[in-house]
């Protein structure tokens, strides 16, 4: 969700009012999704780098997620969003912890969308996290280190490959965001500032992804194309 600051520097406003304003267009997002037949989305919020911020701006951030998490607790409820804080948690004040909990457990039940928010995230230590949590005697495999993953980021339920990473603010990078889960994402980047990003920004991402061929390595048959 990138461009908060520079919507704000637009607008002679501080960078926070533009995480303010990003957080509105994470309302848009998400009551959109599930309409374009998006089941799990994932938001990336807070990286583990993100900390070394100014202490101010990390603190604004730590509160809208918490404010969050309190102001959207029932409409996920009710729109069945299971809603799903993913990264580590041992860095978090106790307050926001009990958000995160609480909302958790109360969105649960969701069936209509998996909301993952990822917040003190990083992919690389997530795939240090996996590797140490490895404990059986048989070989790993995808679908083995996947699930160990999904464990070692609280991803509740496991979430499956991503099939769109949508970047915005114009950035080309993947920002230690999902490496693994990222294998054969197809990749779209605008140039729209995250608070400006909404429910029809995602319909054009989704369509343009509805274009995309993807192949997975393998060879398309001509058979296949025609039909
Ligand atoms: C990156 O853009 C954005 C962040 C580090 C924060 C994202 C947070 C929100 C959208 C608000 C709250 C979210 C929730 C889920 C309630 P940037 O600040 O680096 O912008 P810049 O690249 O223009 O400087």
């Amino acid at each position: 969700m990138d461009g908060n600051g520079r919507w704000a520097r637009a607008r002679g406003l501080p960078r926070t009012a533009g995480h303010r304003e990003g957080a509105k267009a994470v309302r848009s997002v998400v009551e959109a999704a599930p309409d374009l037949g998006i089941t799990t989305l994932t938001l990336y919020a807070f990286s583990a780098d993100n900390w070394q911020r100014p202490a101010a701006e990390v603190r604004t951030l730590m509160e809208l997620f918490e404010r969050f998490l309190h102001s959207e607790r029932d409409k996920c409820i009710d729109n069945g969003v299971l809603l799903n804080i993913i990264g580590r948690r041992d860095r978090f004040e106790p307050r926001l912890l009990r958000a995160i909990r609480r909302a958790e457990a109360a969105t649960a039940g969701g069936r209509n969308l998996h909301l993952r928010i990822a917040v003190d995230y990083s992919a690389r230590q997530a795939l240090i996290d996996a590797a140490g949590l490895h404990q059986s005697p048989e070989p790993l495999d995808v679908d083995s280190y996947t699930e160990l993953l999904n464990r070692a980021v609280n991803s509740r339920p496991a979430a499956p490959d991503v099939d769109l990473l949508i970047r915005t603010s114009g950035e080309q990078r993947l920002s230690d965001f999902l490496l693994w889960e990222c294998a054969y994402a197809e990749l779209s980047f605008t140039d729209c500032l995250w608070p400006d990003f909404d429910g029809a920004e995602l319909e054009r991402a989704v369509a343009e992804f509805h274009r995309r061929e993807r192949r997975f390595g393998r060879v398309v048959e001509a058979r296949e194309l025609a039909s």
